[in-house]
């Protein structure tokens, strides 16, 4: 148990699972209390329920479907209510629907943008209130590497992550002169169940293009986000972070 975070709040939008649980536990770890995001609210009970066993700190459950403002508006004035501030926004509720730009839905273009990046979006338009009048906040986006490299198959995911880093520079911009920093993550080949999915010969063939020849866990995207939500990381702001054994250099 560490005292990194002690005494912060910290919101992380679809934790109830996978990445965005992973970073919720190791902000826990270090004293944050944590809200517990997502739209599967039975889920989220049982992740915040462990977490606040687990690590001693308060936990909140919010069922909020990040893509509508109104409820990313609700979710944000429920936590100011409960704990009086919001420090950390980690924008991690993330969707893909997969197919080849000939043959993509309309549904599946429009879906994976509007939580992917209007979801950011108005989780960040719904923290900068409470962030600006605090003079100090750290938001964290988590992006992709398909959004630096693209990949065949995810047009609305690619550009919903790319989309993604181009907010993260602006609102970088708009928000220094009141203290917050606000940064990504592109996270490579992860194990969780969004990739659980994905065919053999698709794993195999991602690996190949990983020098660190292994698939990354939810953990080592958590100890990223935990270094850009704490005080060593203050003078980084409108980064983009791989954090994905090393597929993408630059
Ligand atoms: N797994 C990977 O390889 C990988 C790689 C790069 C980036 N990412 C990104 O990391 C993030 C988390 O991915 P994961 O692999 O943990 O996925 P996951 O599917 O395991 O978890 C995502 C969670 O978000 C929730 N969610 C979905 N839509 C939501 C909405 N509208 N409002 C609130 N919650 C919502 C889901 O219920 C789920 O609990 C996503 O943004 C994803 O794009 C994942």
């Amino acid at each position: 148990m560490g005292i990194m975070l002690k005494d912060k709040v910290a919101i992380v939008t679809g934790s109830a699972r996978g990445i965005g649980r992973a970073i919720a536990e190791i902000m826990a770890r270090e004293g944050a209390d944590i809200v517990i995001n997502d739209i599967n609210l039975e889920l989220a009970e049982e992740t915040a329920g462990s977490i606040k066993e687990a690590y001693a700190v308060q936990t909140m459950a919010l069922q909020a479907n990040i893509a509508h403002a109104a409820e990313a508006e609700e979710m944000v004035s429920a936590v100011v209510e409960r704990f009086g501030r919001v420090d950390i926004l980690v924008n991690n509720a993330g969707i893909t629907r997969d197919s080849l730009i000939m043959r993509m839905k309309e549904e599946d273009w429009d879906a994976v943008l509007t939580v992917n990046l209007k979801g950011s979006f108005n989780c960040i338009k719904a923290v900068s209130r409470p962030m600006f009048k605090q003079r100090s906040g750290r938001i964290i986006n988590i992006a992709s590497v398909i959004g630096l490299m693209g990949n065949v198959g995810q047009a609305n995911y690619g550009a919903s992550k790319a989309g993604l880093i181009g907010l993260t520079k602006t609102a970088a911009r708009e928000m220094a002169a009141r203290g917050i920093t606000v940064n990504a993550l592109a996270p490579g080949f992860i194990e969780t169940e969004m990739t659980a999915v994905l065919p053999e010969d698709v794993r195999a063939a991602m690996l190949k293009q990983v020098p660190l020849g292994r698939m990354g866990s939810p953990e080592d995207v958590a100890g990223v986000a935990l270094f850009l939500a704490g005080d060593t990381a203050s003078y980084v702001t409108g980064q983009v972070i791989p954090v994905d054994g090393g597929m993408v250099m630059y």
